[in-house]
């Protein structure tokens, strides 16, 4: 039987494949090895037009065909909406795993057995707690300071109380980061939903599991211990397991180019957590849910629809730089909401985002640009219907992203291949000029 990876027709098993090159500047021809659908963008610093010519490079804004690794961890085939990490596919562990079991998966690289399942549990469950300290630090936060911006700063001051973390190349440092960051990432993202509201801290409760102690520590109140509901314990669980991982996207590649000088994990990750901040990125939920508050009726999705195509403005939540077709983690999460909904009661937005969903993709100017929805489509009218603020929604995607974050960096600190992160550039500024006094300009 053929599978997708066989059938795609890119992939080469780079015995001679070669790409031969004419430089018509000079009449020069150029035989440049093909490794896996590659070509290695140094090998095109050997054409040269000139004596003491620097050699051609490359050029390409945002990365969009540029490979900067190798890696083995999640595999996107955006033509097919096919998303699998460690090669087991979304929808198989959307519906049997859990998110520790996934991190854990992402992180080692195999599913866990049941004594590393259960080690692997009780590590993070037993670093949940944050030193005194961050409270402290979190509570200097202005009231209405956006949570993300909480977030990532405190992040970024978790590497001050951590000094050990800076030994990146310590194996053993490494795990120990890794378990503070995935178990102490829910912690203080409650804390910022605490602060928010003017409600005390509630410390994390090891009993209960990852998911369950995270909605304890957002919504304890005076109960002396908070009994999370099973319904939404699980549908959390499956949204964290869907945004785990997603190969070298903004902020991966972010945590990757901050992690490629050494810097500790903490302030690596502050930056990918900020590179997730961005409506582009990580805060295209918030923006969905802004837009879909904006059309307000279903009436007027026509309407609005002609205001994107005519170019003023996007239509949030849809389209990919790698998804050419419709996001497989779309269609879970499409299924996930029909229970948190049943619970909690329907998000009245959902009618406009099917309305939405439903004219666009009949729509030429979508179907031309093979724009579908995406993640956070449907991600925001989830989150909404469990009660979180929109501020709250990139904080939610960067709990479980951190395990995909952290995975990804543990990889390329692994790789002897891989160097600091120092793109070039095309100089396109003046030609040497002289300092002129400022009395003579
Ligand atoms: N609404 C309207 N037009 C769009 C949209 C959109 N959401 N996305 C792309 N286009 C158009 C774009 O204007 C361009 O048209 P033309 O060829 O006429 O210039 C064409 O489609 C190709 O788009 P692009 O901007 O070249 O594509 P990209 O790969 O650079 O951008 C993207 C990908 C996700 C940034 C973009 O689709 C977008 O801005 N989408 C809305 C924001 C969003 O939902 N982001 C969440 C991404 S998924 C979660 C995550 O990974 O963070």
């Amino acid at each position: 039987m053929q599978t997708h990876r066989e059938a795609r027709p890119t992939r080469t098993d780079g015995r001679g494949e070669t790409l031969t090159v004419v430089d018509n500047r000079t009449g020069k021809t150029y035989e440049l090895p093909i490794e896996d659908g590659t070509v290695r963008a140094k090998h095109f610093r050997q054409i040269r037009a000139y004596e003491g010519d620097f050699g051609l490079m490359v050029y390409d804004p945002g990365f969009a065909n540029t490979a900067s690794c190798r890696s083995a961890i999640t595999h996107v085939d955006g033509e097919r909406g096919i998303l699998e990490y460690r090669g087991y596919p979304i929808e198989e562990l959307a519906e049997k795993s859990s998110f520790l079991e996934t991190a854990y998966l992402l992180i080692h690289g195999d599913l866990p057995t049941k004594s590393q399942l259960g080690q692997w549990v009780h590590d993070i469950t037993f670093h949940t707690y944050v030193h005194e300290n961050v409270k402290k630090f979190m509570e200097g936060f202005q009231y209405d300071a956006h949570p993300m911006g909480m977030l990532l700063g405190t992040v970024a001051a978790l590497s001050t109380f951590y000094p050990d973390a800076k030994q990146v190349s310590d194996p053993r440092s490494r795990d120990i980061q890794t378990q503070r960051l995935i178990a102490k990432m829910p912690t203080i993202a409650a804390f910022t939903y605490r602060h928010n509201r003017g409600l005390p801290y509630v410390y994390p409760d090891n009993d209960l599991w990852y998911t369950g102690n995270f909605l304890s520590m957002l919504w304890k109140m005076s109960e002396p211990k908070y009994a999370p509901d099973p319904v939404l314990e699980r549908a959390i669980d499956v949204l964290f397991i869907l945004h785990a991982d997603h190969e070298q996207n903004c902020s991966t590649n972010a945590m990757r180019s901050v992690g490629s000088s050494d810097a500790d994990p903490y302030s690596a990750t502050a930056a990918a957590a900020a590179a997730l901040y961005g409506p582009l990125h990580g805060g295209a939920n918030e923006a969905v849910i802004k837009m879909l508050m904006e059309i307000g009726d279903k009436n007027r999705v026509p309407q609005f629809v002609k205001h994107v195509k005519s170019g003023e403005g996007l239509l949030w939540g849809f389209g990919h730089r790698i998804y050419k077709s419709y996001d497989p983690r779309a269609k879970i999460i499409k299924k996930t909401a029909d229970a948190v909904f049943e619970l909690m009661g329907a998000n009245p937005l959902l009618e406009i985002a099917l309305e939405l969903e439903r004219i666009a993709l009949e729509d030429e100017y979508f179907i031309e640009r093979k724009l579908y929805p995406n993640v956070d489509f449907y991600s925001g009218i989830i989150y909404q219907a469990l009660g979180f603020p929109v501020d709250m929604f990139p904080v939610l995607f960067a709990i479980p992203r951190t395990a995909g974050w952290l995975a990804q960096w543990r990889e390329m600190i692994e790789d002897p291949e891989q160097k600091i992160a120092r793109p070039r550039q095309v100089f396109v500024g003046p030609e040497r000029r002289h300092y002129t006094a400022l009395v003579d300009r």
